[in-house]
């Protein structure tokens, strides 16, 4: 088994709490299967979604990011997905400028009555990350700690 092949990737998910979060929730109450990788969290709209949750997101170490939320014309705020839309399209730019690569970043409408959809691109979106590999850019190094912390934890 190569390297590649015992990768686990980490995926965290943020769905709109109006839409794709429905989807999600009705993929596991109907039984369909999806990968174990994905790590969800419920968000009220994409458009209220700061893009430095993504950031920190990667920060932290998961290997990709997954944004899910309604339809153009669906979103219970009116816009938000629109705004989101444009303004993950900059943010995967930038992540591709310092070295990011764009596939483990994902953004996809689905709606609540979707859940089919849902869990295609959830096999998408984990088979793309795990192609990747692990992430390595932007993964905050966790060292010993300095030499005058280890002091002062000792007195
Ligand atoms: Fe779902 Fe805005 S309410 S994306």
């Amino acid at each position: 088994m190569t390297e590649k092949n015992q990768f686990q990737p980490k995926i965290t998910a943020f769905l709109c709490s109006w839409c794709s979060y429905g989807a999600a929730d009705l993929a596991g109450v109907s039984r369909m299967q999806y990968p174990p990788h994905i790590r969800v969290i419920m968000i009220p709209c994409t458009g209220h979604m700061n893009p430095k949750f993504i950031l920190h997101a990667f920060r932290q170490g998961v290997d990709g990011v997954w944004v899910s939320g309604c339809h153009p014309g669906d979103c219970h705020y009116v816009s938000g997905n629109l705004f989101a839309r444009r303004r993950f399209a900059v943010l995967k730019n930038l992540l591709e400028y310092i070295g990011v690569e764009p596939g483990r970043l994902h953004f996809t409408w689905i709606s609540s009555a979707e859940a089919g959809r849902f869990q295609e691109k959830a096999r998408q979106v984990v088979q793309a990350v795990q192609d990747l590999g692990p992430m390595r850019k932007l993964v905050k190094e966790i060292g010993p700690a300095p030499a005058n912390e280890a002091v002062r934890q000792e007195l």
